[in-house]
């Protein structure tokens, strides 16, 4: 039933171990490129898991697809027990601004924001005050090792102190799952692995899913569980 107008309910809170985000026989196409093909994958509250497989294999356009930024051509996503894939465009940002956290390659910083202001961004979209938000983001930049730089321009940030206001960020309105599509892509083998820690670390104090698109095989392989794509398919 296509649903524009029912006011989403947050999931944050309710703890448990059950599915938090299913999605069942995704698929997707590209023009003549089949990208999905019957792509099966269950999320569990609090799970960290990170999605392998060769460049090409659909790993980003199922975590589009599972945060409602891009259409499935068939299939079903269920978010707490909800379906989610066809609310309309309306719902279906104000679920991405709620329920979903996003960390990217390269932070996607604001470059004209400070560290504290871009990492407050997603509570002031959602309506907080801007006391409010501001205080959220600078405990977050604090429990991320950033005391002290709420001030600094992106400019002014390593790469791995973006990506650490990139998880801030991602965390500050309480989530229920995390996407992350090679979050630390951009980074040295060391601060790759310190920041996918402190990814890891802070989602797991919010109780929040984590959905980690990684190249690299031994930082998949440091995660609870680890799940790889081939041909637009997960693997059993
Ligand atoms: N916007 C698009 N237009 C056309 N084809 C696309 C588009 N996005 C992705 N594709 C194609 O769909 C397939 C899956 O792409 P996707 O980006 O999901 O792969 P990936 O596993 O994330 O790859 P990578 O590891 O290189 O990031 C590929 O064949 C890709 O070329
Ligand atoms: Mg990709």
């Amino acid at each position: 039933m296509r649903s524009e107008t029912q006011t989403i309910q947050p999931l944050g809170g309710q703890g448990g171990a059950g599915p938090v985000l299913v999605g069942r026989g995704l698929t997707k196409t590209y023009g003549t490129q089949r990208a999905l093909d019957g792509a099966n994958i269950q999320i569990n509250a609090g799970d960290a898991v990170a999605i392998v497989g060769p460049s090409g294999s659909g790993k980003s356009t199922l975590l589009h697809v599972l945060a409602g930024i891009l259409p499935a051509d068939s299939g079903e996503v269920f978010l707490g027990g909800r379906r989610i894939d066809q609310l309309g465009e309306a719902p279906r940002s104000e679920l991405r601004r709620k329920e979903f956290g996003f960390v990217f390659q390269s932070g996607m910083l604001v470059a004209e924001l400070t560290a504290q202001e871009n990492a407050a961004l997603p509570l002031l979209l959602g309506g907080a005050s801007r006391s409010e938000a501001m205080a959220t983001a600078r405990e977050w930049l604090g429990k991320l090792g950033l005391a002290g730089a709420e001030e600094r321009l992106p400019g002014q940030l390593s790469g791995g102190e973006a990506q650490r206001v990139a998880i801030a960020r991602a965390l500050g309105h309480r989530p229920s799952v995390i996407f992350a599509d090679e979050p630390t892509g951009a980074l040295d083998t060391r601060t790759g692995a310190e920041t996918m820690q402190a990814l890891l670390a802070a989602a797991s104090a919010t109780n929040a899913a984590v959905v980690v698109v990684t190249h690299d095989r031994d930082l998949a392989a440091s995660m609870p569980r680890m799940v790889s794509m081939r041909d637009g398919k997960v693997q059993l």
